[in-house]
């Protein structure tokens, strides 16, 4: 594992290695003080963030690392200088680079052009580092992830992706339920089902909001992502009958409510449900951290 773009490049053992040494980073912190000892991390934003940016920022600090933070102060990334350029100077000082970009392809470039990891903190196309908490929250939960039946419905995104390939890959039950023309994207499904069907998983992909019978959990997303300029009197119509709410919940029979944040109440998910008792929103906020620094220490402490 030389980067983390996306959670499609992990085979079953690194994904399930990766969730193992999350597990052991969150038990034992005192272990992993000294993990990126001189080690120093630049952070790429392009996007506005809460969890990322802060999460990566004290989760490196407490694994003895230093990390530096650039906001979009000169524009998007490639319009002061090449993408290229920045990923060879950035390479020339630090040891990984943490990215949040609009096109998934700068995080590529990036990638491509330095001569040091890069973790994909989000692009229009995938967001692994969540994906990764949202599975570590899962594997807390259930003792065998691969009998997890987890329904992902709202709008086909970024993060949408990134789960279908961590289930796909830990040979789970995923049900993706979305609006006409709101799919996740057709080459992701592809790959995704074959990855399913790789590892003994099931992705089931419907505009049907009756074939969400018997879920374990029930994740949504908001339906305008970051870059996105739909207006949600434009679209509100089309997403309603997609709203998570407590009767979809029963309907299901799912026990367990997960939302990457940030929710926006009253819209795609209803304020008793993302407050309720069986929402893991703050776990897989919390669990952004753990992943990422098994990320880190996997891809830095070698
Ligand atoms: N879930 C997530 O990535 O949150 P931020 O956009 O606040 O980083
Ligand atoms: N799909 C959302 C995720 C935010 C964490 C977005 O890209 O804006």
């Amino acid at each position: 594992m030389n980067h983390l773009l996306s959670i499609k490049d992990l085979s079953q053992e690194q994904l399930k290695d990766l969730l193992a040494l999350a597990k052991k980073i969150k038990a034992n912190p005192a272990e992993y003080r000294n993990a990126l000892d001189g080690k120093s991390v630049v952070m790429l934003f392009e996007k506005p963030s809460l969890r990322t940016r802060v999460s990566f920022d004290i989760g490196i600090n407490k694994l003895g690392g230093h990390c530096l933070y650039l906001d979009q102060q000169n524009g998007a990334l490639g319009k002061r200088e090449p993408v290229s350029d920045f990923a060879a100077n950035i390479s020339c000082w630090a040891d990984a680079i943490v990215a949040r970009t609009f096109l998934h392809s700068t995080i590529e470039g990036l990638a491509e052009h330095g001569s040091v990891p890069v973790i994909n903190a989000l692009s229009d196309l995938y967001h692994p580092c969540q994906g990764l908490a949202d599975f570590l929250t899962l594997s807390e939960k259930f003792d065998d992830v691969s009998k997890v039946k987890l329904a992902y419905v709202g709008d086909g995104n970024n993060v949408t992706h990134s789960l279908m390939y961590g289930a796909a890959i830990l040979g789970a039950t995923m049900t993706v339920i979305c609006p006409p023309g709101q799919f996740p994207d057709g080459q992701v499904v592809v790959e995704a089902q074959s990855l399913a069907a790789q590892h003994g998983g099931k992705l089931i992909l419907t505009s049907d909001i009756e074939e969400i019978a018997q879920q374990d959990a029930i994740y949504t997303d908001t339906w305008i992502s970051m870059g996105d300029d739909s207006n949600l009197s434009d679209i509100e119509a089309k997403f309603k009958p997609y709203q998570v709410n407590a009767a979809m919940m029963k309907k299901a029979g799912a026990n367990f409510f997960m939302h990457c944040l940030p929710a926006y109440r009253g819209v795609e998910v209803t304020a008793d449900v993302v407050d309720g008792e069986g929402s893991l929103i703050l776990q897989q906020a919390e669990n952004r951290m753990h992943a990422q620094n098994a990320v880190l220490v996997t891809l830095l402490a070698k």
